[in-house]
Formats: structure tokens, C-alpha cells, sequence
């Protein structure tokens, strides 16, 4: 059969609430314009993030049941590291509460003022918790990474001969790591392959620094290396995953994406003494070790979720819905990064928009008109993210790139609901030209996307 079908049923249905047209205008304009700060009632297709939005198993709500919230030495914890080590190998498993106390841990033992951590592209709180602490992340994606239209099979790579500079320029002894983000998802989800993973280790090696794994993603990463990379279509992604990990000295993860968790995340590493500050440091934030800061219950539900997205089943599914989206807007003409990525379709603003300058935001443009038009809900990841205005000039110094993500949710929604969004892409294409830029109104000067407010120019 050449149709690729939800492998699951629907057991529990979550009703969404219409709105029309005028609604809506009143309702983003009292947001700021901002959709971090609309109600999630007032959102038709919530495609504003793939994080803690998956929709759990049967399996997944029965191990929910078996929690057990003992304080210290739970059974859930048991579970929970056993079913992660399977996975990821590594000897320590630190549960946090997500990704990011996971991150704050390991940059606060890990580095000082001073130090340069390269990443193929760093996500805006792992940008955040390292300059946090007074040290500096630079983005090594290769080119192809940092360009729309250009078709590479792994655009998430780093750049290995960029990382040699690098060391080369600021000395290993100011390097105390380097990450790889699998899939880069502020570069549009693109995946990484084993092969860049083996380089990037060989590079660091002689200089004996430690390489971290920013996991959130890893299994649509591992099948996309199944499906594209030479030598790997016979191995079992979990397999290939477990590879990518012993190359490696410890990961972080968010288990709000690819383990199926509305909550979680955890640290891991080989190293038994930075284990043991970290542990120190988890005990002061977040909780006691065989918890840290989550309930058994959601332990109980990282320990099957994590197993379950290595079902290559689900990964075609995944992969193939993904796709979709971006094969039908990319068809009508709409300018995406290419290829479609695992977990998102990112939409080319500055391609989109070409009458908007980086500096009006046409990222954020996109963002209204998609909800104006059908309530749909996604992010700017551009200017708004990434840049910054100047403070003597007022002007805003642009990103990198301007992306719109429209970032799927697991097993959330149909492909009618796909289709719907398609529309409403093609609706406001079409009516582009009259589309005008934005201008930020109030900011605040950390991670300012998520509290921005905005106005039309
Ligand atoms: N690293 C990456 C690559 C991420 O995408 C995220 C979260 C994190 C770290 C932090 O994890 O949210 O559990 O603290 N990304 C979400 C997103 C928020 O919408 O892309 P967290």
C-alpha cells in the first residue's frame, strides 16, 4: 500500500473551539500580537511548539498508574533509568523537570566566564543558560545550513572544519564542551549524520574535550540516518541511536519531545565526578536524584514514551505527515527550508515577504496572518528570537535567518487537520503582497519572543 496511515486509533478526543475572522482580529490584536500570549481555547491548530504537546499512549497512561512517589529510591526512577540507559548507554541518569534545568546543570558545572561552548546552532534557552553563566555560544552549522533553498541530505551538520578554527583561535582549555543538537531545530529540523558525529569526536579528541548530545529529537534524527545516510537503511533505528550515543560523552533531553512526555527531561553523562556535582547542584533546584523535580508518574511515563518513539512505524508516520505539510505548500510555490524537517515545516519569511525587510519582522507578519486567517497558532524563529534592537539606533539587528515553524505536535492531529492548514498557508500566500511588516512595542531584554508585544507598521 502506497498510503501511509496514523499507526494508532483515537481512544480520547480533545474538543476544539471555532472562532471566526472577527473574533480573532480582537483576540490577537489584545495578545500583543504575540501568540505566546493568546488562550489556548482561542487556537484552532496549536502548531506553536512539538514540546510536552504529544499525545501519550495507552501504554504511556497505564505506566502513570504504576507511579510510585516515594521520595527517595522510587520504583518509577528504576524504571525510568533503565529504560533511558537502554537507550542512550550512558552511566549517569539525572531526571530534571526539562530540558533546560537539564542544561542550566550542566553549563553551571561545566563552564565559566570566559568559555566558548560551539553547537551547529544552540536553541534559544540553551544560547540563554550558557551566557547565563558568563560564556559564549557560537553556532558552526555548515552553510548549507543557513540556507533556505539548498537541498542537503544532513543540514543540520556541523561545520568541521569551522570547529578545527575555532579551537585553533580560542584555545581547547577555554572550550569545556562541545554540542550537537540532533535535529538542529533552530535550523529548521534538519538532522545530523553519524558520519558528522564521528568527525566532529575526532576533532575534540587530541584536545580531550567532551562532546554532549542535545537529544531532544533524537529518533527522528536516528531515522532520518536510517533513511539517507550510506550503509545505514538495514539497521534498526534504535540501533543507530545507540551508536550516535557512544560517541558522545553525555546528552541532555528534553523528554517533552521524542519520549512522548507532556513533562521531563534529563542529564546524562559518563563522568563520575562532574555526576556527583550535578547531583549536588539537582538537590539544591530540583529535587532529590531519583526524582528530580518530576513525579513517579511521569518517570513511569518517560521509561515506555522514550521506547516507543524508536517504532519505526510511528517514525515513517512521523516523517511522512511532516512531509506532507511541506511538500504541499512547497509545491504551490511557498518558500520552506528544504527538505521538510522531522518535527516542523519552516516557512522562509524573507522569501515569503521579500517587500519586508529582516527589520520589520516579516516572521512575525506570518504569524499573525496564519491566525487571522484560521486560527492557527505557530512561531517566529528569526529577528523576533534571534536579534536584538540596537540601543542607540532603536533599529532591530536581524537573525540569521527570518522562519515561521509550524512545529507538529505526536500523534495530535489528522491529516484533515493538515490539509486545513495547508489552506489557510495557500489563502495568505496568496494575498502576500498586501501583508506589511511589524514593530515591537514593548520587549524585555531576555529571551524576549516569549512576552514581546507588537503592532503593524
Ligand atoms: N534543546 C532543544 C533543541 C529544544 O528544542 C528545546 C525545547 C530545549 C533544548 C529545551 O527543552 O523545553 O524541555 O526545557 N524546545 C521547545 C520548542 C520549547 O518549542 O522547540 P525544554
Amino acid at each position: 500500500m502506497k498510503t501511509i496511515i496514523e499507526p494508532f486509533k483515537i481512544k480520547a478526543v480533545e474538543p476544539i473551539r471555532m472562532t471566526t475572522p472577527d473574533e480573532r482580529q480582537g483576540l490577537l490584536a489584545a495578545a500583543g500580537y504575540n501568540p505566546f500570549l493568546l488562550r489556548s481555547d482561542d487556537v484552532l491548530i496549536d502548531l506553536l511548539t512539538d514540546s510536552g504537546t504529544s499525545a501519550m499512549s495507552a501504554e504511556q497512561w497505564a505506566a502513570v498508574m504504576r507511579g510510585d512517589e516515594s521520595y527517595a529510591g522510587s520504583r518509577s526512577f528504576e524504571r525510568f533509568e533503565a529504560s533511558v540507559r537502554d537507550v542512550v548507554g550512558f552511566t549517569h541518569i539525572i531526571p530534571t523537570h526539562q530540558g533546560r534545568a537539564a542544561e542550566r546543570i550542566l553549563f553551571s558545572c561545566m563552564c565559566a566566564k570566559g568559555d566558548v561552548v560551539p553547537n551547529n546552532t544552540h536553541f534559544d534557552t540553551t544560547r540563554a543558560n550558557i551566557e547565563h553563566v558568563g560564556a559564549e555560544a557560537v553556532d558552526l552549522v555548515i552553510t548549507e545550513g543557513t540556507q533556505p533553498a539548498t537541498l542537503h541530505p544532513f543540514k543540520g551538520n556541523m561545520d568541521v572544519p569551522a570547529l578545527e578554527a575555532l579551537i585553533e583561535r580560542v584555545g581547547a582549555a577555554r572550550i569545556p564542551l562541545c554540542m550537537l543538537t540532533v535535529t538542529n531545530n533552530s535550523g529548521g529540523g534538519q538532522p545530523v549524520s553519524l558520519q558528522n558525529v564521528r568527525e566532529v569526536r575526532e576533532v575534540l579528541r587530541p584536545h580531550g574535550i567532551p562532546l554532549y548530545i542535545d537529544a531532544c529529537r533524537f529518533a527522528e534524527n536516528c531515522y532520518f540516518i536510517k533513511l539517507r545516510e550510506p550503509g545505514q537503511s538495514h539497521r534498526r533505528v534504535k540501533d543507530i541511536a545507540r551508536e550516535l550515543f557512544s560517541l558522545a560523552d553525555g546528552c541532555t533531553m528534553s523528554a517533552k519531545k521524542d519520549a512522548f512526555a507532556n513533562i521531563g527531561g534529563f542529564l546524562a553523562t559518563n563522568d563520575s565526578a562532574l555526576a556527583r556535582q550535578e547531583r549536588d547542584l539537582l538537590i539544591l533546584t530540583e529535587g532529590f536524584p531519583t526524582y528530580g523535580g518530576l513525579a513517579g508518574r511521569d518517570l513511569d511515563a518517560i521509561a515506555v514514551g522514550i521506547q516507543e518513539v524508536l517504532d519505526e512505524d510511528y517514525l515513517r508516520y512521523r516523517m511522512a505527515s511532516t512531509a506532507y505539510l511541506g511538500e504541499h505548500i512547497s509545491a504551490a510555490g511557498v518558500p520552506i527550508v528544504l527538505p521538510p524537517g522531522g518535527h516542523a515545516i519552516y516557512i522562509d519569511a524573507r522569501g515569503f515577504l521579500p517587500h519586508v525587510p529582516p527589520e520589520e519582522l516579516p516572521g512575525q507578519s506570518i504569524v499573525a496572518e496564519l491566525y487571522l486567517e484560521a486560527g492557527i497558532r505557530s512561531v517566529e524563529i528569526g529577528t523576533v528570537m534571534f536579534g536584538r534592537t540596537d540601543p542607540n539606533t532603536g533599529r532591530e539587528i536581524p537573525g540569521a535567518m527570518d522562519l515561521v515553524r509550524l512545529a507538529l505536535p505526536r500523534r495530535v492531529y489528522t491529516q484533515s487537520h493538515v490539509d486545513y492548514v495547508v489552506e489557510a498557508i495557500l489563502a495568505v500566500f496568496a494575498r502576500r503582497s498586501s501583508i506589511r511588516g511589524m514593530r515591537i512595542v514593548e520587549q524585555s531584554p531576555h529571551l524576549r519572543h516569549f512576552s514581546a508585544r507588537f503592532a503593524w507598521r
